[in-house]
């Protein structure tokens, strides 16, 4: 290997060595499956394919059907017959999964997935009402420093001292602003949010306004547990758009994925701006609007992620996300921590290690790192504290479930976490850690005795 390419393939098998020898509980990680990782390491990364690869009606694998009916094929190059197909049998699982009308499988992220859709519908200056970051909303929805945030005007929602979205509040703030897209979504809420009452207030101000308000949900982290059935469908509830990540609970690629109810039509098609409409406008808004060409290989590894969240084991997998989530968070409890709305009914866990322990969530997640368990420093909805020092600590359970922990090893994780929590405590500060090296050794040599009686797909 040439001196170009080895300090690269070196530091992947660094980083292989560590997934081994740890266990991941960052809530939005997962572990693919080799064929995942085959297709998006396949030479379909060597095409361009612009533009989409026929818009209506469509079955997984009829090309006759496709034929039959002259579907036109918006491309803007040639040699298009394969990734068209690949494009089409993602576009289909996907609707199937989730039961939507249409889906866009381009986005390349979540953050560009959110961005098409608002501007797919809002123009510069209307207002979204989001989920505020503190409370657990995620960056795209309002944040300062995004460009979203210089294009809309962003008014925010919080959450109540229980943990639960302020329904109040967001039907206060949505009747006062009037806003013309309204989003529920997060990256660090662990309730079920009540879609129904959401989606009457969407009716309330529609009435009050005069004109559609969309209704979207940010499914980034919960959308494996919609699609394996085990977390409601906002589609269920009258909304409109669903858009989510691919690689949280989904355990697809890293990419981006926006799911519609509404007409599907030709993306060349001059739609008129309505809620029926959507499914072309999001079209326009991803292609030309906000990206250029599809990632192809990413959209195979979409296909093959889709086609096993389709079989009956993943309905299995994620009901074990959630029953893993569950028993940690109540061992967790047992062990001294205090956790933001008192426990889970998702697959993601906030602890208020500030409250539990007197240690600040970086702290906390430093020296956890050290014995192998890999979580992240979150700020609390109340926190008084910066995001480089949060209170909170954020973790899930999605990776571990995938790799086969159960009941035993949530306990023993929990009992970790309590002995770092004491250690971090006894030292006071990251600086006095290294007179508590000897124990620290010690634990992490139990965590990765126990990390490597668990092979990882992809990798092992
Ligand atoms: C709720 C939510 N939306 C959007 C995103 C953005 O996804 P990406 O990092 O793929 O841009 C995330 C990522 O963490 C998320 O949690």
């Amino acid at each position: 290997m040439s001196e170009f390419i080895e300090p690269v393939f070196d530091l992947i098998e660094k980083e292989k060595k560590r997934q081994r020898e740890g266990l991941e509980l960052i809530p939005s990680e997962n572990y693919v499956s080799s064929n995942v990782l085959s297709a998006m390491g396949s030479i379909l990364t060597n095409k361009y394919s612009e533009g989409y690869p026929s818009f209506t009606g469509l079955t997984e694998w009829d090309d006759d059907e496709i034929a039959s009916k002259k579907l036109a094929n918006h491309r803007y190059y040639g040699g298009q017959r394969n990734v068209d197909r690949i494009e089409r049998l993602a576009i289909a699982r996907a609707c199937r999964l989730f039961h939507a009308d249409h889906a866009n499988v381009q986005p390349h992220s979540g953050a560009q997935a959110n961005m098409a859709v608002y501007y797919a519908w809002c123009r510069p200056g209307d207002t979204i009402l989001g989920m505020s970051l503190p409370a657990g909303g995620h960056l795209t929805h309002g944040a300062k420093v995004t460009l979203d945030a210089h294009i809309w005007k962003f008014v925010n929602y919080g959450v109540t001292a229980e943990g639960d979205i302020d329904y109040d509040e967001l039907e206060r703030k949505a009747l006062e602003n009037l806003p013309n897209l309204i989003l529920i979504g997060y990256s660090a809420y662990m309730k079920i949010p009540d879609f129904k009452r959401i989606a009457r207030i969407r009716d309330d101000v529609s009435r009050k306004a005069g004109h559609e308000v969309l209704l979207m949900a940010d499914m980034a982290h919960v959308a494996g547990l919609i699609a394996g059935g085990v977390h409601p469908n906002p589609f269920d509830y009258g909304f409109n758009v669903v858009t989510t990540t691919t690689h949280k609970t989904l355990r697809g690629p890293r990419g981006g994925l926006i799911l519609s109810k509404g007409h599907v039509a030709s993306p060349l098609s001059k739609p008129d701006h309505t809620l029926k409409n959507i499914p072309v406008l999001i079209d326009r808004a991803v292609f030309p609007g906000t990206q250029g060409g599809p990632l192809d290989h990413i959209i195979a590894a979409k296909a093959v992620a889709f086609g096993e969240a389709l079989q009956p084991s993943f309905r299995t997998y994620v009901k074990n996300i959630v029953d893993n989530a569950k028993i940690l968070a109540d061992d967790l409890k047992e062990n001294g921590f205090i956790l933001q709305g008192n426990g889970t009914a998702n697959h993601l866990i906030l602890v208020d290690i500030r409250a539990s322990y007197g240690i600040d969530g970086k702290f906390f997640e430093r020296a956890l790192d050290k014995i192998g368990l890999t979580m992240n420093a979150n700020v609390l909805p109340s926190d008084k504290s910066d995001a480089f020092r949060p209170s909170g600590i954020r973790l899930g359970t999605p990776a571990v479930t995938t790799r086969g922990l159960g009941i035993e090893e949530m306990h023993m994780i929990a009992k970790w976490m309590k002995d770092v929590a004491l250690i971090c405590q006894k030292a006071g500060d990251e600086d006095h850690l290294p007179e508590y090296s000897d124990e620290l050794k010690s634990i992490r040599r139990d965590v990765k005795a126990l990390a490597l009686r668990f092979p990882i797909p992809g990798i092992d």
